[in-house]
Order: C-alpha cells, then sequence, then structure tokens
C-alpha cells in the first residue's frame, strides 16, 4: 500500500458523499465549456458564475466558434459586472486562435492568452482525465496543512501535489481537494472535525498555518466622472486604461462641485472608491454616444452600471 492510500481513500469517500457533483461544467465533455468554467471562476464565486453568467454567457457563445466569430465589444458585454475583463479579451484571443477546439496538452495550452498552469491542468484533469495534479487556491491551503509547509514555493505545493494524487482516480481526487479546500479546510476556523485527512495531516504541527490570512492591501481613490446626456444618449470613450481596457467608460473632468449630480461608494478588485458624478457639456476627448436605455447591452463594468441609478432620469 502507498504511503498516502488510505488518505486518498477517505479522501475519495468524502466527496462522494459531500463533493459539488451538480455544478454543470463537472457533467459535460466539452473542453471548451469546461474551459469558460475556469476561466469564470478565476476570481468569482461559484454561486455567481452559476446564476448569473456561465449559463447566459454558453447561450450567446455555445461553440469556441460563435466566441471566436463575435466582436470583442459583444464578448465584454457578455462578461459586463464579471471584473477582470483580460479574462474575457484573454477568452476571445484564445478562441480566435483555435476556433475548432482546443489544444490536449497542458504545455500547447499554456501558450494560449490567459492560460497558466492552473487552468491548463484543470482542463486536462476535468476534461481529459489526465494523471496529473491540480493546484489552486483552495487546494494549495490544503496541501500546505496537510505537508505542513511554511511559505512553501509554487513549485514546491505542485511536486507535492503530484506526490499525493491519486493516480486511479486523478479527477475525482482533484475535485475533491478543491472541494474540502472550499467546504471544510477553510482559510479561518476551519472544520477539522469533519475532514477525512484529518489523521494524517501534519498541519497541526504548525498552528500558523490557520491563523494566516493574507493581509488585504487597499488602496483608496477618489474618481470624478462626467455625465453628459444629449438626446437620450450618453456620452462614453473606450478605456485605454490597464484594468478597462476596451470597456466603455464614463469620461473623467475636473470637479466643479455646482454641477455634482452624486457620490457612492465602490469596491473594485484591490480599489476602495468614492465616486463623484458632475453633469458637463462638454467632453475634450473623443466619445461614442450610447442610448441611456440600452446601456445594459454593453460593455460597462459594474462602477458603470451603479452610477446608471444617478443619471437614468435625469
Ligand atoms: N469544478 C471544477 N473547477 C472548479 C473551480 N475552479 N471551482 C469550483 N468548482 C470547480
Amino acid at each position: 500500500m502507498n504511503n498516502f492510500k488510505l488518505s486518498q481513500n477517505k479522501l475519495q469517500e468524502w466527496y462522494v458523499n459531500h463533493g459539488r457533483h451538480d455544478l454543470p461544467w463537472r457533467n459535460t465533455d466539452n473542453m471548451y465549456h469546461i474551459y469558460l468554467s475556469e476561466i469564470m471562476l478565476q476570481q468569482t464565486q461559484v454561486s455567481r458564475v452559476l446564476e448569473e453568467y456561465y449559463p447566459q454567457f454558453l447561450e450567446k457563445y455555445p461553440t469556441l466558434m460563435s466566441l471566436a466569430s463575435a466582436p470583442q465589444e459583444d464578448v465584454l458585454s457578455a462578461w459586463s459586472g464579471l471584473g477582470y475583463y483580460s479574462r474575457a479579451r484573454n477568452l476571445h484571443k484564445t478562441a480566435i486562435a483555435c476556433p475548432e477546439s482546443l489544444p490536449k496538452t497542458q504545455e500547447e495550452l499554456m501558450k494560449l492568452p490567459g492560460i497558466g498552469r492552473y487552468t491548463a491542468s484543470a482542463i486536462c484533469s476535468f476534461g481529459h482525465e489526465q494523471n496529473i495534479p491540480v493546484v489552486d487556491t483552495n487546494i494549495a491551503r490544503v496541501i500546505k496543512r496537510f505537508f505542513s509547509l511554511l511559505e512553501p514555493k509554487e513549485v514546491t505545493l505542485w511536486s507535492h501535489a503530484k506526490e499525493f494524487v491519486n493516480n486511479n482516480e486523478s479527477r475525482h481526487h482533484n475535485l475533491a481537494l478543491m472541494d474540502l479546500g472550499s467546504l471544510v479546510c477553510l482559510p479561518k476556523n476551519p472544520l477539522c472535525q469533519e475532514c477525512p485527512l484529518e489523521k494524517k495531516c501534519l498541519g497541526k504541527s504548525s498552528p500558523e498555518l490557520y491563523t494566516q490570512t493574507k493581509k488585504k492591501e487597499y488602496e483608496f481613490l477618489e474618481l470624478f466622472y462626467g455625465v453628459y446626456i444629449k438626446n437620450g444618449k450618453i456620452a462614453l470613450q473606450v478605456s485605454t486604461k490597464k484594468m478597462y481596457k476596451d470597456m466603455y467608460v464614463l469620461p473623467s473632468v475636473e470637479p466643479i462641485e455646482e454641477d455634482l449630480i452624486g457620490s457612492f461608494k465602490h469596491a473594485y478588485t484591490k480599489y476602495r472608491l468614492k465616486v463623484n458624478l458632475y453633469r458637463v457639456e462638454e467632453v475634450n476627448e473623443e466619445v461614442i454616444w450610447i442610448d441611456v436605455e440600452k446601456l445594459a447591452l454593453s460593455p460597462i463594468s459594474s462602477l458603470t452600471k451603479k452610477a446608471e441609478k444617478f443619471f437614468k432620469d435625469l
């Protein structure tokens, strides 16, 4: 019996009873659908992806080919509100690079835009059932604790994950580790008494593994946007800034206090923003005019969606 057999078996049994088996991307062999889910699930909660984005996106773009044929603007509109828009731009670029089918090896997948080691291994493990390890943030936490690794390098985590992988059931093993990380081996107050790996877990010898949480470093900014509406249309700009590249954004303006329409708070990635909206009647830079009524169909961020409440009845 190999060193890990007992733990692997217990993990497997736990997964059968407690795993999230109903997730649609776990019940398909469509590689594009699996790939899409992995991209959407980066930085985004399962419930949001499941309820608000994954089915809707697939309805609009059911195949790589349909995605490849769409204008980027429409793809960004389908991603509107989900954040981290480079994911949508890269998804689109990948579809254009391989409209028929995605490559089948980790190495080839990693040459495509936006596909790193995690995404490539997830596609190969969950989609092609290749016998390889997968390490995302949840799995990394389980591995760190199970092997008692304090501040390991990425390569160390991957090599321990490889050592631990169940060679006969690697897909289920990886999914089980993922679920264990998000349901039991929680960052704070983990539910060790419910953990199938508890007996063999070396983490208990390093209590700091249960209290270490990355300190969030926020950046506080105040933003000033102009609201310029003419004949039911609003002036927007195509962003050239990295964060919202190619999205439609409100033009930045110099604030004039008496023209203030309203202010609101907004959180986005590491930013904690105070957004101020001003009525303006000219904008120096180039603008595009969008029907206020049809704004929801445009590639706008959730910040712009929030701002809409202030100007839609002006
Ligand atoms: N199942 C497969 N991949 C997943 C992921 N990234 N998050 C949650 N469940 C998944």
